[in-house]
């Protein structure tokens, strides 16, 4: 996205709704994950790069205490007062800046009435982190309208939070923390307990394509919750025997072995997805530091096939979408991408096979399930941003 053309745009049309000059534009990106999944709410690692899909917001100051929000994207408006905004999700787009507010003022900050309208194009539904975005967005806004500004891993825990306590999806950090902190070429290895990260420079002759197989998943209420709770089920099995593994992270293979027959084998399969895909992420650093792409790819392919076997969380065509992918000239690695169930493949491609991957992978995709997949030629971008 043209950041900077959408916000000169999205400030005409609050103009339009609002009869109010916008004091202040934001933006925050999407991201894709390269690798390490579901491993963020274990305190693992993962590997994500934000990407130049995008939410831009506008906001202006109100003179009553009317919160107001518009989507550019639905057309449609959304408003609550200081004293009637819910405490929780109605199921709505406006659950996202909402539930930022909500969570902003239990941060005991002082938030005036505002005229808000929010336009995006990461794509919904897809894997690629739509929530996120517009929570950061939204959240950026806020801040400005409080005047404060707040460290990038500080404004992810509070977007995480209104996701999980106001959206009510249980999810980790990574798209939140991604989306304030992501960096231009880079992904980025992030250590979810720590919430220390180190750049991962993706090397400029490797394409960032992604693969979206238009098979939509909807996390709220349902199997992204299941899989967490199937994760710490094993964590509780684990730390009975050693106290000190508080977090599937603290975990080895050999913790697994010795114990997982302890488990049901489905919450003992999903257990062994997340400790090794989380060594994979660590892993999948080092080898793009040493620039072997290779070995990059063969962990990107585990990794697959792991959440498919594992954590049975892909689906046919995601990974009929990898199985394309594998077979073209100038591949290094390819996998679902994100929460699962539906949505992206992460494709790494040397950039000179970049247009006849993309066409070759859509052909073949389209032909086999009579479904045209959106296919995108990614950047790995900066996080989150005032515009203009
Ligand atoms: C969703 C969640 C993240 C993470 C991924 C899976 O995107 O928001 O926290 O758990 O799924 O890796």
């Amino acid at each position: 996205m043209d950041t900077e053309a959408v916000a000169k745009e999205l400030r005409e049309t609050h103009r339009k709704v609002f009869g109010q000059d916008a004091t202040g534009a934001f933006s925050a990106p999407g991201r894709v994950n390269l690798i390490g999944e579901h491993t963020d709410y274990a305190g693992g690692f993962v590997m994500p790069a934000a990407i130049d899909f995008a939410t831009v917001c506008t906001v202006s100051p109100r003179e009553d205490d009317r919160y107001e929000v518009y989507s550019a994207n639905f057309d449609e408006h959304a408003a609550f007062t200081r004293d009637t905004l819910p405490a929780k999700s109605r199921q709505s787009w406006s659950d996202y800046p909402f539930g930022v507010l909500h969570v902003l003022r239990e941060e005991g900050m002082e938030i005036p009435g505002f005229s808000m309208s929010i336009l995006g194009d990461v794509p919904l539904g897809a894997g690629l982190s739509s929530s996120a975005s517009i929570e950061v967005a939204t959240e950026l806004a806020l801040l400005s309208l409080a005047a404060k500004t707040l460290p990038g891993p500080e404004m992810a825990l509070l977007a995480q939070r209104a996701e999980n306590s106001y959206v009510g999806v249980n999810t980790g950090i990574m798209d939140q923390f991604i989306a304030c902190c992501g960096k231009r070429d880079n992904a980025l290895l992030l250590d979810c307990r720590s919430l220390e990260s180190k750049l991962a420079p993706i090397p400029p002759n490797i394409d960032l394509i992604i693969c979206n197989t238009m098979v939509k998943h909807a996390h709220a209420g349902g199997e992204y919750n299941t899989r967490r709770a199937e994760v710490e089920q094993a964590t509780a099995v684990l730390s009975s025997h050693r106290p000190e593994i508080k977090l599937l992270r603290d975990a080895t293979p050999e913790d697994l072995e010795q114990w997982g027959h302890e488990m049901p084998l489905n919450v003992l399969k999903r257990a062994r997805h997340i400790i090794t895909d989380s060594l994979r992420a660590q892993a999948a650093a080092a080898a793009l530091d040493r620039g072997d792409l290779r070995e990059l790819g063969k962990l990107m392919g585990e990794a697959h096939a792991s959440f498919r076997d594992d954590f049975e969380a892909s689906c046919k065509e995601a990974d009929l979408m990898v199985e394309l992918a594998n077979k073209q000239p100038g591949l290094v690695g390819a996998r679902i991408t994100g929460g699962g169930f539906g949505g992206c493949t992460v494709n790494l491609v040397e950039d000179q096979h970049a247009e006849a991957f993309a066409g070759a992978v859509a052909q073949g995709y389209e032909q086999q399930t009579g479904i045209k997949p959106d296919v995108f030629r990614c950047h790995a971008s900066d996080g989150a941003q005032r515009v203009g």
